[in-house]
């Protein structure tokens, strides 16, 4: 998906298996709103094909056949002054070899010879290649060089006969993610931010519990959009299907209990807490230790209001930057005000569950920030990524003007 952020990617396909999932790769950075461009080393076509690479690319394949023929022999450092990031997908060992040596004696290591800003290797070999001390080094070395690498992951392993292990490139999609990392601006190094996530679970016994439909996705795209510009993100979950997001401290919990608990335990050294997750405002007065047996028609649970977490907040607040979330179905703006005095808010993200394309559990959402001087900003219907940037941007000048306010009195 499209998230707005931009960049020229060269796709270099080394000689493994895995280059048949680098035409999906291209594929899928052009979906998410990059350019893109294909390179094919000569042992990578026998995995995949041109047409193959250049369809999915959408222009030429650079190959080491068109090196010379094509530009007068630059096409090395055309590429290397085009691309802000080029990815080697897959990497072999071979090419990291190269790579660590400084060959410049194939067209990918010589683009990268020639300077091309960021560099980030997709591995696929076979683990025991992996593990061997050359490759280590290989990786030692362009890891400090500032290279930076994804996967090689876990899983089954193309090569006849050979099980299971450390070696599989990484899927096109968390390739994507990590392209997106090393792209973004890191406009919020420094800062350290509590987001939490998902619905919350109240038992009544140990199999039943009170709960709401809230999937976690715009908890989980702002965890994922605060760590791509660079912030230290702890993000508090409650019950979802979503994959842990790399790179964030990730802290399951179940109640609203335990998410005030580990919330507050972080609370001291957070500069900003967004609260997306759907807190259950109620318990059941008691929680049974057995599964209770079905008695009768009719059962009556008694229930006990819950901790409200962002309240709880606000009363510590100190120069921390509060966010809460609103989903109101009638009267929202001045339903979503009163929270935001009640709760001593910086702001307030209004949605609602009822409008289309912002319902629970979609990839889109709709939201109105509502500021304490009354001013609202609209995000329109964007992607929740889009509208967790959009509360990252404000975020980010509010922890900015209390640090120069700091400053000054200091
Ligand atoms: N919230 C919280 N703890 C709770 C309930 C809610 O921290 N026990 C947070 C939510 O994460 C959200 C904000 O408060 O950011 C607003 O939640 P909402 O349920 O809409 O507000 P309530 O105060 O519960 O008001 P009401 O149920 O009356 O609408």
């Amino acid at each position: 998906m499209d998230d707005g952020t931009k960049g020229r990617v060269l796709v270099a396909a080394g000689g493994g298996v895995a280059a048949m999932k680098t035409p999906f790769l291209l594929r899928r950075l052009r979906e998410a709103g990059f350019e893109v461009r294909a390179l094919a080393s000569e042992r990578a076509l026998a995995f995949t094909t041109e047409t193959a690479l250049a369809v999915a690319a959408g222009s030429p394949v650079a190959t080491e056949a068109r090196w010379f023929a094509a530009s007068g022999g630059a096409l090395h450092l055309e590429l290397a002054r085009w691309a802000d990031l080029l990815v080697v997908a897959p990497a072999t060992a071979a090419g990291l070899a190269r790579a660590a040596a400084g060959l410049a004696e194939d067209l990918t290591t010589a683009v990268i010879t020639a300077g091309v800003p960021r560099v980030l290797w997709a591995p696929a070999m076979n683990p025991e290649m992996w593990n061997y001390p050359a490759t280590q080094e290989n990786v030692a070395r362009l890891r400090g060089w500032g290279q930076a690498f994804v996967g090689p992951e876990y899983g089954a392993l193309a090569a006849v006969g050979e099980g299971e292990g450390r070696g599989r490139m990484s899927e096109p999609e968390t390739i994507v993610e990590h392209v997106r990392y090393h792209l973004t601006p890191k406009d919020l190094e420094g800062l350290r931010v509590i987001v939490s996530a998902g619905p919350t679970r109240e038992y009544f016994d140990p199999v039943r519990f009170i709960s709401n439909p809230s999937s976690g996705k715009m908890g989980y795209a702002l965890a994922e959009a605060a760590r791509d510009r660079g912030a230290h993100v702890t993000l508090v979950s409650g019950p979802t299907n979503l994959p842990a997001p790399w790179g964030v401290e990730v802290v399951r919990v179940e109640r609203a209990e335990e998410m005030h608990r580990e919330i507050l335990e972080r609370f001291e050294s957070a500069d900003a807490v967004v609260m997306a997750a759907a807190v259950a405002d109620w318990r059941p007065a008691q929680t049974a230790a057995e599964k209770t047996a079905k008695q009768g028609s009719e059962k009556t649970v008694a229930l006990v209001a819950n901790p409200d977490i962002l309240a709880s907040l606000g009363e510590r607040k100190g120069r921390r930057v509060l966010v809460g979330f609103a989903m109101e179905t009638t009267s929202g703006r001045e339903r979503a005000r009163s929270k935001l005095e009640r709760k001593n808010l910086d702001f307030i993200c209004l949605n609602y569950p009822t409008q289309e394309g912002s319902a629970f559990g979609g990839d889109y959402n709709e939201v109105e920030m509502i500021f304490r001087d009354g001013s609202v900003v609209k995000t329109g219907r964007v992607s929740k990524r889009e509208v967790a940037n959009a509360i990252w941007d404000r975020v980010r000048g509010l922890v900015r003007e209390r640090n120069e306010e700091g400053a000054q009195n200091a």
